[in-house]
């Protein structure tokens, strides 16, 4: 156990070594992935990115050997390693042999059948980004506690396997059904977020779904719901490299989506020094909400740090973030 109590959050600098610790003093490694409120706790998730410098094509530190792996916190500030809850296999010509990934794991629990349900952007051994069936597929695992050990169900690809999926994310709508939104890449041009709603046990793609054509060529997509809105934040297709982002706005997720541009106050054209993941609504504080975005650190992808905003809203149907070196909840709620 470490002596670290961190009272406020603390975004990260793009060096070597300021990273956020867990609370047995750990380095937090968890790629891309979401937080879940379950029973008076914050789980958050992600992939356990590997300390190799980036060796090119996918075989450096963007892959993982581990898994997916899971913190919890009661405050949002400390954070308690849980483990890991999606495992990679050993065994070779296993689909989860690594090193392999898990891009952008997201969790959503399903009331129904009261399984805790991943989805993620499976890339299989040895981890390249492609375009063959195994390379770029949407993979799914269950568990029936948050914190349990998850297990693999299988990949697939929404709409059709001419597309292949990237950058992906869940939503689960206020009505309790679940979404799908990912990057569709046909080829390396041909890129488009789509929308697809999960079948009602959230396991599979049903064939409800639509392309997004204002948003060609984004990646990393977010969403918040507010004030009768939807909003979602996105990064432009420069691989590891950071771009501006772009927010778009809808009163359903099936649009018609409008552009608003970017969200980010005062910035030079790189989030932040950061891309989005996740927008995490905290717990009893209606209407608050945290854009978490990862600063991707390729000399070292084992110490990515993360940038944590709060949203903010200038007026009803609009959304910006302004950077903030260090910032408490209590500043805003
Ligand atoms: C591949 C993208 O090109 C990167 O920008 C980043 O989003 C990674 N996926 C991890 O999600």
């Amino acid at each position: 156990m470490n002596n670290i109590k961190y009272k406020e959050f603390t975004n990260g600098e793009m060096d070597e070594y300021f990273s956020w610790l867990d609370t047995d003093g750990n380095v937090i490694n968890a790629s891309d992935g979401g937080i879940i409120f379950v029973d008076g706790k914050y789980y958050w998730y992600g992939m356990k990115l590997r300390p190799l410098p980036s060796l090119g094509g996918g075989k450096g530190g963007q892959t993982t050997t581990v898994g997916v792996v899971m913190y919890s916190s009661s405050d949002l500030y400390n954070w308690n390693y849980e483990g890991v809850i999606l495992h990679c296999s050993n065994e070779v010509g296993h689909p989860l042999y690594g090193p392999m990934r898990f891009e952008r794991p997201k969790v959503i629990y399903n009331e129904k059948t009261k399984q805790f349900v991943m989805w993620v952007h499976y890339i299989e051994y040895p981890g390249d980004h492609g375009f063959a069936i195994g390379t770029a597929e949407a993979g799914v695992a269950t568990c029936s506690t948050i914190n349990g050990e998850y297990e693999w169900r299988g990949y697939t690809r929404p709409v059709d396997n001419a597309g292949a999926v990237r950058d992906c994310t869940l939503y689960k709508d206020h009505d309790g059904t679940g979404y799908f939104i990912y990057d569709r890449a046909v080829d390396d041009e041909d890129r488009c977020l789509y929308i697809v709603k999960l079948s009602e046990d959230y396991l599979s793609f049903t064939n409800e779904y639509r392309r997004l054509d204002v948003a060609y060529r984004r990646e990393a997509a977010a969403i918040l719901y507010q004030n009768g809105y939807y909003f979602m934040i996105t990064s432009g297709l420069t691989s590891w490299r950071t771009n501006p982002a772009k927010y778009f706005r809808a009163e359903s997720l099936w649009g018609p989506w409008t552009d608003m541009g970017d969200p980010c106050v005062n910035d030079t054209g790189t989030t932040f020094e950061s891309q989005s993941t996740y927008i995490l609504p905290v717990e009893g504080k209606s209407g608050f909400f945290i854009h978490m975005a990862e600063r991707h650190n390729t000399q070292n992808f084992e110490r990515c740090s993360y940038i944590w905003l709060p949203v903010e809203f200038p007026t009803a149907d609009t959304i910006c973030l302004n950077y903030r070196k260090t910032w408490k909840l209590e500043d805003f709620i």
